[in-house]
């Protein structure tokens, strides 16, 4: 048996959305672009026309030209035909020109839109989905989608001026015969419905697995450290080839098709040539049509049928922007944070800092309730410390306040004004958090600082670095401030990350702080310090601190004792001591040990 998960299999799958619906909504990014398209559309017509006087001059030469002996017109008219054939290609550069501007124009602008939109969805919609999931679509997916909108109308409406062009231009000349070339239109329309109503599901298809070799190859990047100390290199080799394989298969699925499809279209136009030619040879043979005129109606009648080649082709390339918008469109349309379009207060300022919790309760997503009950009241400028098992919903709790999660049940406000209410922006400005997984982006330390204010001044800047005793060491890296951290600050130690995490929340200065585990990786010594300086940045400014030891919270106004995501009890230290309850116990274990050693070692869970 196979430990593979089944390979190809979505991890969230996009809504079906029909074909129109996609195009529709596609054209709404032409609209700034005007011009452009007009452009596009106007130089492809005209190239259009001037192939169109070929065939008639091809005619001309050898009807009046050849077969009347008129070699005094030789020359001009073939002037005029390399006239014809330059202005097309002229033309055609122009629109190539043209249309790569509008393309690139309208990937840019979808490609932003849909970015914002990612940027602006509430964190549960990112637990919910795969990185690699994700980019896949904003890279890969709004290209096909683009691509076919701009070559779409483009070729789309050429294809269709030249197929009806040409036909009125066919019957005009021999209507009898032109009747006999349209013979294999039934046959071609029949197949261009029968690829059109099953292309998609093979595109879905093939979208899907590319996201899902995308999702595997960006998991695994980021585990590269797991897999070789796993020695799981030849498991991932297979995982991978399982991906890349049905990516393979999606695609090669599509080509089959494409492989017979194509050619029996090209074949049906192509029985369309060679009956002309035999009724129009017969007919030539017979002297009852010229030459030079079958000549020109078999030209005529490539221009028929090549374009219709052109329209099966983007008929392909219609299917496949379908299933790529489908899942664009799938992150235009999810809702955003706060999206039900109340209008949202400014939090007043000078902000306080007054933080209330009133029976808030939560659960992610169907989950169980992870917090009960949960009532608490933090004066302006109060340390609150948080203890509790692992898993007792310590985290959670705090990351209710900046909103990245909303409480399912009661409110919280700050300053009496419900967080609920605020708009998101001035509710988080308000909030300096430095999370228990210390994160830093690939680029400089002072780039990393600075994400906490990024108009600080260097003073500034080395303030919140050396109050986070970050600053020692920072100087001693190869290029100080502008020695580069590394993707998620992979170059530096966990307890170096998390003091540059703590100064980039310092210089934020803001009255709220969260401090979750932040010295959580550093050495009893580091903690000291850093204790020390955060209790001098730390008075004025409302605190909500899980520590990770016991000295940090001995100085608590209040300190929340969470258990199994209710607050079994509250106080400060002496007054905890005295209830001689659980918090009691835990301070009675000899020092040295974290608090999760304490609960651990009085068997009590989260
Ligand atoms: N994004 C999430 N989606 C679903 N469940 C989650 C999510 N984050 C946490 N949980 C669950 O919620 C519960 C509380 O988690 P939380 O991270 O708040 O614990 P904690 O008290 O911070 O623990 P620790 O001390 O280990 O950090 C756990 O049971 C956890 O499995
Ligand atoms: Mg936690």
């Amino acid at each position: 048996m196979s430990t593979h998960p089944p390979a190809g299999i979505p991890l969230t799958s996009a809504k079906s959305r029909s074909t129109r619906e996609v195009l529709r909504r596609m054209t709404v990014y032409l609209r700034p672009y005007p011009w452009l398209a007009v452009g596009t559309i106007g130089c492809a017509v005209f190239s259009l026309l001037a192939s169109f006087a070929f065939p008639k001059l091809g005619q001309f030469a050898i009807d009046v030209v050849i077969n009347g002996q008129r070699a005094d017109l030789l020359a001009p008219v073939m002037l005029a035909l390399i006239g014809a054939l330059l202005l097309r290609d002229l033309f055609n550069s122009l629109r190539i020109f043209i249309s790569n501007h509008l393309e690139q124009h309208v990937i840019f602008d979808l490609r932003r839109d849909v970015y914002a939109r990612l940027q602006r969805m509430p964190v549960d919609y990112f637990d919910q989905r795969a990185s690699g999931d994700l980019m896949t679509r904003v890279v890969e997916d709004v290209n096909s989608v683009e691509r076919a909108l701009i070559d779409g109308t483009e070729q789309g409406s050429v294809a269709l001026l030249s197929v009806v062009g040409v036909a009125v231009m066919l019957f005009w000349m021999n209507p009898a015969l032109a009747a006999v070339a349209m013979l294999p239109l039934p046959v071609l329309a029949g197949g261009a419905l029968w690829y059109t109503l099953t292309a998609h599901r093979r595109y879905r298809r093939q979208r899907e697995a590319a996201s899902a070799l995308n999702t595997l190859l960006m998991d695994n990047l980021q585990g590269v450290r797991q897999i070789k100390a796993f020695g799981r290199e030849v498991h991932e080799d297979g995982r991978f080839a399982l991906r890349a394989d049905a990516l393979r298969q999606g695609t090669l699925g599509i080509m089959r098709v494409w492989a017979v499809y194509s050619p029996a279209m090209s074949f049906a136009g192509g029985l369309g040539v060679a009956l002309l030619l035999w009724l129009g040879g017969r007919l030539v043979l017979r002297g009852t049509m010229p030459m030079g005129e079958l000549v020109a109606f078999l030209l005529y009648l490539r221009m028929f049928y090549s374009p219709m080649g052109q329209l099966h082709s983007l008929n392909q390339m219609m299917q496949a922007a379908r299933a790529a918008g489908e899942r664009v469109f799938d992150i235009l349309d999810a809702p955003v944070e706060r999206a039900n379009g109340v209008p949202r207060l400014p939090l007043a300022e000078p902000v306080r800092g007054e933080v209330v919790y009133d029976n808030v309760g939560f659960g992610y997503g169907a989950g169980a309730e992870v917090l009960r009950n949960i009532t608490l009241h933090a004066r302006p400028g109060e340390m609150i410390a948080i203890v509790g098992p692992t898993g007792a919903g310590k985290s959670t709790l705090v990351n209710l306040l900046p909103a990245f999660y909303e409480p399912t049940a009661g409110r919280i406000t700050i300053d009496g004004q419900d967080t609920g209410k605020l708009a998101l922006e001035t509710l988080r400005q308000h909030i300096g958090v430095v999370s228990q997984e210390a994160f830093l982006f690939n680029g400089t330390v002072r780039e990393n600082i600075l994400y906490g204010r990024l108009d600080a001044t260097k003073t500034e800047l080395q303030a919140a670095a050396q109050a986070a005793h970050a600053h020692e060491f920072i100087i001693r890296l190869p290029d100080g401030y502008d020695t580069k951290v590394g993707e998620r600050g992979v170059k530096l130690s966990g307890g170096e990350k998390q003091r540059v995490s703590i100064a980039r929340a310092l210089l934020k200065n803001a009255p709220i702080l969260v401090l979750d585990e932040a010295t959580a990786s550093v050495d009893t010594a580091t903690e000291r310090l850093i204790q020390e300086a955060l209790d001098r940045l730390l008075a004025g400014r409302t605190s909500f601190v899980i520590a990770h030891r016991f000295s940090t919270i001995q100085r608590a106004d209040q300190i929340l004792v969470l258990r199994r995501g209710e607050i079994v009890e509250r106080g400060t230290h002496e007054q905890l001591l005295a209830q001689d309850g659980l918090y009691a116990r835990l301070a009675h274990i000899q020092n040295t040990a974290t608090i999760e050693e304490r609960f651990e070692s009085l068997g009590v869970t989260g």
